[in-house]
């Protein structure tokens, strides 16, 4: 009798429960550089701003998609001058450049970064004003210009998600700004581009990815679609990125991060993140730190945090992490799971806590109560205070 309740309460849980699933047209696999004259061109681009910056531009990246856009009669408009963590003074600068040249869409060929000043430029030409008049989410109401990502990094995500990430130099702090409008029209991955990622930023953004694929899996708003493409993101990164870092020009493992770090952008902007998410913003925008670093540094004892709560929410992702779950209970899978994660950090040599990174505990307070207004802090599992930020910093100094 209490087992067909539960189980009728499930089911009208689930009739309640409404999924959406955002994605833009993807192109994926070796020697799809070539298609990126092509696809700007289907989305209406005939004059793009062409967002990259000096390691891509160094890679000879953008000088082999030049012809493909010069094929097509596309004239873009190259502009590099961002730093990682892309400043709002960037981005205000990058509209100007924009309007100056009378582009018509964004192309962005690069990181989290690019990608990112892409998109802020696309809310400013479309809705005008200041670009953190946008935070939050759908702010920017009106319609931008088309946007084709090309990602260099596996990865940020940046390149499927409805998420632009920027410092706002004033308040020392990172901005999130969502919205569907900030879907691009086109992502188009070509592993080959990142058999030139040195080592640590493919230990870095792998880690990023593998945060995104763990985050979204755990998190309140994940459903069937999202937590597919997380489990296997998130089973491909362990096997293949220790295999990427050790030989950047292993096009197979280069090809399995790039398909993960799709997979797990699909999934969390779809899903959302959380804590890890919520908390390394404040630290990478006070700080200018790598996102993926500081993600790799907290994600563990988020994790535990977690899990004390939600263990059976990590079942999976052991399981997906190479744990052998049966006969182990929910809190002993989830902290298996820890372990896993744990292990690939160091492996990669990524450094154990925020102490070695020159993160000074004194400004934790601070981290605690801008935490708890970052986007993603309400899709965390598990409740979170700011006595708790504390506790999660302190553990991972
Ligand atoms: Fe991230």
């Amino acid at each position: 009798m209490a087992e067909t309740a539960a189980r009728a309460h499930e089911s009208a849980r689930s009739r309640g429960r409404v999924s959406k699933f955002l994605i833009p047209e993807v192109i994926f696999g070796v020697g799809t550089l070539a298609e990126v004259g092509g696809a700007v061109r289907r989305v209406g681009g005939v004059r793009p701003m062409l967002v990259s910056d000096a390691g891509v531009l160094a890679a000879g990246w953008v000088e082999r998609a030049l012809p493909h856009l010069a094929d097509v009669r596309v004239e873009w408009r190259l502009w590099h001058d961002l730093t990682p963590n892309p400043k709002d003074v960037e981005i205000e600068a990058a509209f100007e450049s924009y309007l100056e040249s009378g582009c018509d869409a964004l192309l962005a060929i690069g990181g989290g970064s690019c990608i990112d000043v892409a998109k802020a430029v696309a809310i400013l030409s479309g809705n005008g004003g200041r670009i953190l008049d946008y935070e939050g989410i759908d702010r920017a109401t009106s319609p931008i210009p088309p946007m084709v990502m090309v990602p260099t990094t596996a990865g940020s995500g940046a390149d499927v998600s409805q998420f632009c990430v920027v410092t706002d130099t004033s308040r020392g702090l990172k901005a999130t700004i969502g919205g569907r409008a900030l879907v691009p029209d086109v992502s188009l991955t070509d592993p080959e581009i990142l058999t030139t990622m040195s080592p640590e930023l493919t230990a870095h953004t792998g880690l990023d990815a593998l945060s995104h694929a763990i985050e979204s899996c755990v998190s309140e708003a994940c459903d069937f679609l999202s937590k597919g493409h997380a489990l296997a993101a998130a089973r491909t990164i362990a096997e293949h990125l220790p295999v990427a870092v050790e030989d950047p020009s292993d096009l197979r493992a280069r090809e399995a991060m790039a398909s993960a770090s799709l997979q797990a952008g699909l999934a969390f902007t779809n899903a959302l993140l959380g804590a890890t998410h919520a908390i390394s913003h404040q630290i990478g925008g006070a700080l200018d730190l790598p996102h993926g670093l500081l993600n790799a540094i907290l994600m563990p004892h988020v994790m535990r945090f977690n899990a004390e709560t939600h263990p059976e929410r990590y079942v999976d992702v052991a399981r997906a992490l190479g744990v052998e779950v049966d006969g182990l209970s929910a809190g002993a899978a989830a902290d298996a799971a820890v372990e896993r994660v744990e292990a690939l950090g160091r492996a990669l040599d990524v450094p154990r806590g925020l102490r070695e990174v020159g993160v000074d505990p004194a400004d934790f307070d601070g981290f605690a109560r801008t935490a708890l207004r970052d986007a993603y802090i309400a899709t965390n599992p598990r409740p979170v205070t700011e006595d708790d930020v504390r506790r999660i910093c302190l553990a991972a100094y």
